[in-house]
């Protein structure tokens, strides 16, 4: 349902999402994979908003989506920039990769794994490309109750390309999943509708608590965990990056 989604928004994409993070997890990963060394894999790249400018500074990353829609926008960043990354259609649960020192799963991209089992397919294909000092970092936003609401409700208006993108959206909460239905307009300045689509995601808001058995049951261990891309943890955290390392490595 995601990949659907996503090469529907894939155009406005760097507005939409991409303008969404309020924090600075590009130069999170930066200075974290600068500091590392060795090969990156960054899982549900996207458009390349973290893996490019991560390229453009000398790391060694690659990149894997399910999204033929995002790859294609990330070739067209990429030429833009005369990067050439190195990059492949695959999803969280299978891909390929040569052995790697760092996994990203950044923005939350975990929370379209719907259930324990999908989990564990995660955790153990990233554990099989992880070398013996690998870590996975997984970001992730800290789950807050959410209703229902049946009305479609304005998330935002940006400009774009000229004129305006307007985001709009209403959410089913069922059976521990968010069913969000966003409806995009592209506007003229002067507010005239020039187009509207609509997506569909089902989304689950993993605790950490509900990650932690899982990831150990694949043999992971948890060995940091920061807030809102710092190094320190506060209860009012919008996101967590989580570390972990194979267990029984150093
Ligand atoms: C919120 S975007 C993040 C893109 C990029 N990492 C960033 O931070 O801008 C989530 C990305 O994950 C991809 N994705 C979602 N579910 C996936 C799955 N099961 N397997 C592979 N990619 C997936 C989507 O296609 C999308 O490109």
């Amino acid at each position: 349902m995601s990949q659907e989604s996503y090469n529907k928004i894939a155009a406005v994409y760097s507005t939409d999402m991409g303008q969404s993070m309020a924090f600075d997890d590009v130069g999170y990963y930066r200075r974290l994979c600068s500091e590392r060394g060795g090969h990156t894999l960054e899982l549900g790249c996207g458009t390349g908003r973290i893996l490019l400018p991560l390229l453009q500074s000398g790391i060694d990353i690659a990149g894997v989506d399910e999204s033929p829609g995002m790859l294609a926008q990330l070739r067209i960043n990429a030429k833009a920039l005369n990067l050439h990354p190195s990059i492949s259609s695959g999803s969280l649960t299978s891909f390929s990769s040569p052995p790697c020192h760092t996994v990203l799963a950044p923005y939350s991209v975990v929370t379209y794994l719907a259930d324990t089992s999908q989990l564990a397919d995660f955790f153990l294909a990233v554990r099989r490309v992880l070398t013996t000092d690998g870590i996975l970092v997984l970001d992730t936003f800290i789950p807050r109750p959410v209703s229902s609401y049946t009305e479609f409700r304005l998330d935002y208006r940006r400009e774009h390309e000229g004129g305006i993108l307007q985001r709009e959206k209403r959410i089913t909460v069922e059976a521990g999943c968010n069913r969000i239905e966003r409806r995009y307009s592209l506007l003229e300045l002067s507010g005239v509708a020039t187009r509207t689509w609509t997506t569909v995601d089902v989304i689950r808001p993993w605790q950490v608590a509900e990650l932690l058995p899982q990831a150990t049951a694949c043999g992971l261990t948890l060995v940091a965990q920061h807030g809102n891309f710092t190094g320190t943890v506060h209860a009012d955290d919008q996101f967590v990056q989580l570390h972990w390392r194979a267990t029984g490595t150093s």
